[in-house]
Order: C-alpha cells, then sequence, then structure tokens
C-alpha cells in the first residue's frame, strides 16, 4: 500500500488514479485545508474501489503512528502543502508550519515505524526567476516566496536524511506547471480559495465566471511577447509519482527479495532503475520540457474546446519571470517516465472540469 499525504489535492488525486489503475492499494490522509472530502468518492467512481480514507495532519505524529501501524505501508507520497503563492506570503509562518513542520514529523513517524521509502512532491518554483529558460536540476535555487522556500528547505532536509541512514531512498520531483483534469470531469484543481492558475482562470473566463483574463505582460522577449512556461497534464504528473515508486520499490533500487504485492515495471525500466540510482537520494524534473506562452495556451484553448476567451492586456506581474521550461532527460533516464498529453488534453480537461465542478 501506498501513503499519500495530501491525498485529496490536485496532484496527489491524480497519483491515486494512476496508482489504482497500476493494482496499488493507496491510503489518503488529508486534512481538507486546501481540497474537498468528495474527492475520495470520485476517486472511487473513476477506479472502481474505494481508496482507505483518513482525515487528519501529517503534523499528528500520534495519528500517523497508528495509521502505519494499522496498513502495510511500503512507501509515501508526500504532497500535503500549502501552495499559494501569495497566501504564503501573507501568512508566512502558517506555510513553515505546514510545509516544513510537517515534513519533520512525517519523516520522524516514518524513521519510527522503520519505513525509508519516500517520494515528495517538489515544485519548480525552488528555481525562482532563473536567468536560464531550460533548466535542468543542477539549476541555481533561488526561491523567491515563502511557498518556494518551503519547498527548498525541505529538500534540504530530505537530502540530510537520506545521508542519515543506508536504508533511505528519497525522490523529489519537481512538478512544473500543473494544469487540466481527469477527462471523466469527476477531479479537477478544487482548491479552497479562489485559484491564479493560468488555465483554469482561463476557463472561468470564458465560462463567464470571472471577469476577463488579465493578460499579466505583452513585451517580454519572447516571440509573441507573453510569458512562457513548462505546462504539463496533472495526469502525466501521477505517473511521473508512479514511475517514481515503481523505481523505488524495484527489487534492484529496493534491496529487497522483491516479495510483496507490489506490481513491478519489467524490462527496460526495472532495468535503467538500478543504473539510474548511485545514491539514496536524487533530484529529478517533472515537465514535458516545452515552453507554451500565455498566448499559444488561449489559442490552444479556444481551439480545443470551441469557447472564446476574453481578455486584456495588464502590467506584467511582480516576480514573473519571461520563459522556462524543463529538462527532462533525468527523469526519462532513471524512470523510464515522459509526459505524454498535449495542449488539446489540457484544454478539453480543464474546460470539463469547469462545467462540472461549476454545476
Ligand atoms: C503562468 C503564466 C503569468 C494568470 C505557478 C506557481 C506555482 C507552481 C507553478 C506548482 C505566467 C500568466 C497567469 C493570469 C496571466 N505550481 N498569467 N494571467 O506563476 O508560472 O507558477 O504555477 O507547484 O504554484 O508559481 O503559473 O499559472 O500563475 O502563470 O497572464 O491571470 O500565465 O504571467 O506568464 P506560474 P501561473
Amino acid at each position: 500500500m501506498i501513503l499519500l499525504t495530501g491525498g485529496t489535492g490536485y496532484i496527489a488525486s491524480h497519483t491515486a488514479v494512476a496508482l489504482a489503475q497500476a493494482g496499488w492499494r493507496c491510503v489518503l490522509l488529508d486534512n481538507l485545508a486546501n481540497s474537498p472530502a468528495s474527492t475520495v468518492q470520485a476517486l472511487t467512481r473513476i477506479t472502481g474501489s474505494a481508496p482507505v480514507w483518513v482525515q487528519g495532519d501529517v503534523r499528528d505524529g500520534t495519528l500517523l503512528d497508528d495509521l502505519l501501524a494499522r496498513y502495510p505501508i511500503q512507501a509515501v507520497v508526500h504532497a500535503a502543502s500549502l501552495k499559494a503563492v501569495g497566501e504564503g506570503g501573507a501568512q508566512p509562518s502558517l506555510y513553515y508550519d505546514s510545509n516544513v513542520s510537517g515534513t519533520l514529523s512525517l519523516l520522524q513517524a516514518m524513521q519510527r515505524a522503520g519505513l525509508r521509502r519516500l517520494v515528495f512532491s517538489s515544485s519548480s518554483t525552488v528555481y525562482g526567476n532563473p536567468s536560464q529558460t531550460c533548466l535542468d536540476e543542477n539549476a541555481p535555487l533561488a526561491p523567491l516566496s515563502p511557498e518556494a522556500r518551503t519547498k527548498v528547505m525541505v529538500e534540504q532536509i530530505l537530502t540530510d536524511v537520506a545521508a542519515s541512514h543506508p536504508d533511505w531512498r528519497i525522490t523529489s520531483l519537481r512538478c512544473f506547471n500543473p494544469v487540466g483534469a481527469h477527462p471523466s470531469g469527476l477531479l479537477g484543481e478544487a482548491p479552497r480559495g479562489q485559484t491564479l492558475n493560468l488555465l483554469t482562470v482561463m476557463a472561468q473566463a470564458a465560462a463567464r465566471q470571472r471577469p476577463p483574463l488579465s493578460l499579466f505582460g505583452n513585451d517580454y522577449p519572447t516571440p509573441d511577447g507573453t510569458g512562457v512556461r513548462d505546462y504539463i497534464h496533472v495526469m502525466d504528473l501521477g505517473q511521473g509519482h508512479l514511475a517514481a515508486l515503481r523505481q523505488m520499490l524495484s527489487p534492484e533500487v529496493d534491496g529487497s527479495s522483491g516479495q510483496g504485492a507490489v506490481p513491478r515495471a519489467d524490462g527496460p525500466a526495472a532495468a535503467s532503475a538500478a543504473a539510474a540510482w548511485p545514491q539514496r537520494y536524487q533530484v529529478l524534473n517533472l515537465g514535458r520540457g516545452q515552453g507554451v506562452s500565455v498566448l499559444q495556451l488561449l489559442q490552444a484553448f479556444e481551439q480545443h474546446t470551441g469557447q472564446r476567451v476574453p481578455y486584456q492586456v495588464a502590467p506584467r506581474r511582480l516576480g514573473d519571470a519571461a520563459c522556462w521550461f524543463a529538462d527532462t532527460r533525468r527523469a526519462q533516464h532513471a524512470l523510464g517516465w515522459q509526459a505524454e498529453l498535449g495542449l488539446a488534453e489540457m484544454c478539453t480537461g480543464a474546460w470539463r472540469w469547469q462545467q462540472r465542478s461549476h454545476r
């Protein structure tokens, strides 16, 4: 079984779909601070099997001890994290407590249980406002917000924890811009507050659920003057987390006898697993490796949904970079994974989710 902290959240819930469809049982832990409990029913409808659902907080060590004793957890996907850049600036202590103290609580509970397999859902925000455009994992870390600084701190903690005991296997996945929704329309981004991410804002503007999109700057040094990012479908991110677990729990890497009901990748992915794991800790970019501008995404949205997105050009947003996207070669080599879904699936999924979630 796999424990997913932040399990009813955007990335973790889509990871739970990928895990269930690959034959894994999941335990979802979430305090519902930024996602609805209805996600559990959606997962049950999509996968045909009900995940174990525990409402609680990773900062509750007693709850974690009970959960790790009750279920045969083989690894943890740690995605419990507050992630609104603006809110983090307004409430930094809340973000450091939730994101950093929460991680420390989880690590201590895992050590008490002798469990040392962890996939951390990190973020491309650790790169800040980079000078280069194509970012590999060695690019400088220059976080610009408390939210991003919590991600960098957690990665540093994980580096030290991995070095502290030979049994640790830890992977940090730096997710670039997650967008889209499960094709059923039953699952998508459902934050408590108002979302600010581009594709969701576009869908809301197209549905006339909000004023026209403010296009933050069309005078960047990019082909059409608008900001360029690496948008990746959240279902691809789910597959990326699954691939990281398969590598981590493969006999070549896990070092175990390979017993247990863990479905494994065979062939080249398993073979590359051992070759690509030289130490106990690794960091991998999860992106599509392609830069897409705001206007390109807007045109793709209108083309694939048939909806018009009203917008107006506005001044640049403070802290925004002109252009960056992921160098994904390390993840491809280590995990045998690469993103497969394109703009059409991103846009149609976001539109279908907007229509259903608004109803
Ligand atoms: C994308 C582009 C904006 C909104 C965020 C967060 C972080 C991380 C990645 C996961 C930029 C433009 C946006 C709008 C616009 N996620 N834009 N009008 O800022 O790259 O990063 O997602 O961990 O949560 O940092 O994403 O969607 O906000 O912006 O013109 O109303 O769209 O200027 O060029 P960003 P975004």
